[in-house]
């Protein structure tokens, strides 16, 4: 798959901005990074669009950013001239697809019906956006219809949000979901970046759902293991809960997660994977072999992280 599509699919969301006022783009682009996400979209549905695509491009290089709600060729060609790496588009255009496929630009058509479905595979595309997914009847929909087309992901866009998302990203032929929940045009209208970054913040939360596994100290104190829960608290963004069992030190190590023994913070998560990309996109590399992380995912990851003398491992939930 191309590596734009991968990273979308790895970081679960893509926020979908409307955005009217160039000076937004800036706090916009930051407060999403900031929260750990890499991967936004930005629709030309305002006349500002095309020069926010182009100062994020520009001013933000870690960003990829793609252009939203592409009506035409001349679309395409304005958002990819502006910086766009890649195109969505709400519904099937055979001649926008194949502009953006002749110029490698990776492109995410939208498509309802299986007639759209089976054109999205005659193009070779491995991607499209099933939209609206919510009207059209939702993961029911989606499930009865993605059945014959084997090689498509679908990004679920329309009445996605916080409620529904994971339902959408527990079923393995989506790739991601799509939406302005994270984004809502009413904050951005009041400036609320602070409610737009607690939104977002939220979404990867549940996404990731991190919990802790355990800790194992063979040394010291609870109060140690509750020290480096706090560094660690500050890099992955979350409150770390501890069960009684969670926490243990020398003395009880004997009794508790044998399998877990050794200087290790270990957090259970709902997509391995997709943690995985979170830690590196803050620059926390995994130790395990990344050809092995994206294709046959495996069940234990450590990473390239020691707070005092804790290693970190993730683990499947
Ligand atoms: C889009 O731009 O693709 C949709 O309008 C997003 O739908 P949503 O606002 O329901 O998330």
């Amino acid at each position: 798959m191309d590596k734009t599509l991968e990273y979308i699919g790895l970081q679960g969301i893509l926020p979908i901005a409307t955005i009217d006022d160039e000076a937004k783009a800036e706090p916009f682009a930051r407060i999403m990074g900031e929260n750990g996400l890499s991967v936004i979209e930005v629709t030309l549905r305002t006349k500002a669009a095309a020069s926010i695509i182009n100062q994020i491009a520009k001013n933000f290089p870690e960003m990829i950013v793609g252009a939203g709600t592409v009506l035409s060729v001349n679309d395409a060609r304005t958002a990819a001239e502006a910086g766009a790496r890649f195109i969505v588009t709400p519904g099937f255009d055979p001649e926008t697809v194949e502009y953006c496929l002749s110029k490698s630009i990776p492109v995410i058509p939208g498509v309802l019906t299986p007639t759209e479905m089976q054109k999205a595979v005659a193009h070779g595309l491995e991607v499209v956006k099933i939209f609206p997914a919510e009207a059209a009847g939702g993961l029911k929909y989606l499930k009865a219809v993605a059945a014959p087309f084997r090689s498509l992901k679908f990004v679920p866009t329309g009445g996605i949000d916080q409620s529904n998302m994971l339902s959408y990203l527990n079923f393995p032929r989506v790739l991601a979901c799509a939406g302005s929940w994270i984004v809502p045009p009413e904050m951005l209208k009041t400036n609320d970046f602070g409610k737009i970054s607690s939104v977002t913040r939220k979404a990867i939360e549940a996404i990731l759902g991190f919990k802790l596994k355990s800790i194992s100290l063979n040394a010291n104190s609870a109060a140690d293991a509750r020290k480096a829960l706090g560094q660690l608290e500050k890099i992955i963004q979350f409150p770390i809960i501890g069960t009684e069992d969670s926490l243990f030190s020398k003395t009880n190590t004997d009794e508790l997660h044998q399998s877990y023994s050794g200087e290790y913070i270990v957090l259970s998560t709902n997509f391995i994977d997709r943690a995985v990309a979170f830690f590196e996109r803050k620059r926390i590399l995994a130790k395990t072999d990344k050809s092995h992380i994206a294709g046959g995912i495996p069940a234990v990851v450590d990473m390239n992280l020691e707070i005092d003398r804790f290693k970190l491992r993730l683990v499947q939930a």
